[in-house]
C-alpha cells in the first residue's frame, strides 16, 4: 500500500481525497498536515513521525518551502495541487525537482488537460485574426486569480503564437482598444467548483472552448491517480501529459 501524507488535510480538498482513499486497495491516509490539527493531522512538517510514501499538497503557496525542504530532505516525492505560485516559488518547485520527484498541477481533470490541447489547436489554426479571451468561474472562498487553470488555458493558446503572447487581468476604466494579449476575467460566487471558457472571438463569429467541473471528487480522483504513478519515479518534474503518456 502506497502511504498518503495530505498537506491541507483539513480543507475541502483534502476531505475529498481522504474520502477516497478510504475505499482505495493501492494507496491509504497516512497522516494529515494542515495548522488546524486533528485526528492524525500534524501542524508542521517538521512534526511528522514516520514516513509516507508521497505527499499530495491542495493548501496554500505559504507552506511550499517547509514541504519541498521535508520532500528532498526525506527523498519523499510530492503532487503538488496548490495553486497561487509566485514565479520565484515556481522556481523553488524547479529546483527541488532535481533531487526528487515533483508533480505539479493546477488541474488534475482529464477533461481539462484535453481543453488546454484542443486551445492550443484553435490558436493555432484561427491566428492573430481572433482575439482570445478566458473567462473562469469559482466559489467565493478562493483566494488567488485568475485560476491556475485559466493561467494553463493562457499558456496553451499562447504557445500558439512566435514569442508568446502578454496576459491582461480584466479591464476597467478607459483602457483603450484591445491589442494582441490574451484577456482574463475572474467571477467568484457561491459554491461554483470551477468552470473555465476561452472565447475566440473572430469577425462576425465567436468559438468557444469550455470545460465545467461538477465536484472537486474528480480533481481529488486525479491527484491520487498521480500520487501513485509518482511513488518510486526518480528526480524530476512531471504533469499530466507525463501521467497520460503513461
Ligand atoms: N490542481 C487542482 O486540480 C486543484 C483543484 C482544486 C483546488 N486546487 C487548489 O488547492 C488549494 C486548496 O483548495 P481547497 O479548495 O481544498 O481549499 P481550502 O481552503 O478548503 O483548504 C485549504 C487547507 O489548507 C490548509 N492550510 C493553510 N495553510 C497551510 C499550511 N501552511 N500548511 C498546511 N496546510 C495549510 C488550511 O488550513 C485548509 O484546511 C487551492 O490553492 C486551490 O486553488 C487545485
Amino acid at each position: 500500500m502506497i502511504k498518503i501524507a495530505i498537506c491541507g488535510a483539513c480543507g475541502k480538498m483534502g476531505a475529498n481525497i481522504s474520502e477516497l482513499l478510504n475505499g482505495d486497495g493501492e494507496a491509504l491516509y497516512f497522516c494529515g498536515i494542515d495548522p488546524r490539527g486533528g485526528d492524525k493531522v500534524y501542524k508542521a512538517f517538521n512534526e511528522i513521525e514516520g514516513k509516507p510514501d508521497v505527499i499530495i499538497d491542495f493548501s496554500s503557496p505559504a507552506v511550499l518551502s517547509d514541504e519541498l525542504e521535508y520532500a528532498v530532505k526525506n527523498n519523499v516525492p510530492a503532487v503538488i495541487g496548490s495553486t497561487g505560485f509566485t514565479p520565484a516559488q515556481l522556481e523553488e518547485i524547479n529546483a527541488a525537482a532535481k533531487k526528487v520527484a515533483i508533480f505539479r498541477t493546477a488541474n488534475f481533470s482529464l477533461g481539462v488537460n484535453l481543453l488546454c490541447q484542443l486551445v492550443k489547436r484553435a490558436a493555432e489554426t484561427l491566428g492573430e485574426k481572433f482575439d482570445i479571451e478566458i473567462i473562469e468561474k469559482h466559489h467565493n472562498q478562493k483566494v488567488d486569480a485568475p485560476s491556475g487553470t485559466a493561467l494553463m488555458l493562457a499558456d496553451s493558446a499562447s504557445s500558439a503564437f512566435d514569442g508568446g503572447k502578454e496576459y491582461m487581468n480584466g479591464r476597467e476604466g478607459i483602457c483603450g482598444k484591445r491589442g494582441k494579449e490574451i484577456g482574463m476575467h475572474a467571477v467568484r460566487g457561491g459554491t461554483i467548483v470551477g468552470e473555465h471558457e476561452v472565447l475566440f472571438c473572430g469577425e462576425d463569429e465567436i468559438i468557444t472552448l469550455s470545460h465545467s467541473a461538477r465536484s472537486k471528487k474528480v480533481f481529488a480522483a486525479g491527484a491520487i491517480k498521480a500520487a501513485k504513478w509518482l511513488a518510486g519515479k526518480p528526480a524530476g518534474l512531471y504533469n499530466m501529459t507525463d501521467l497520460l503518456n503513461g
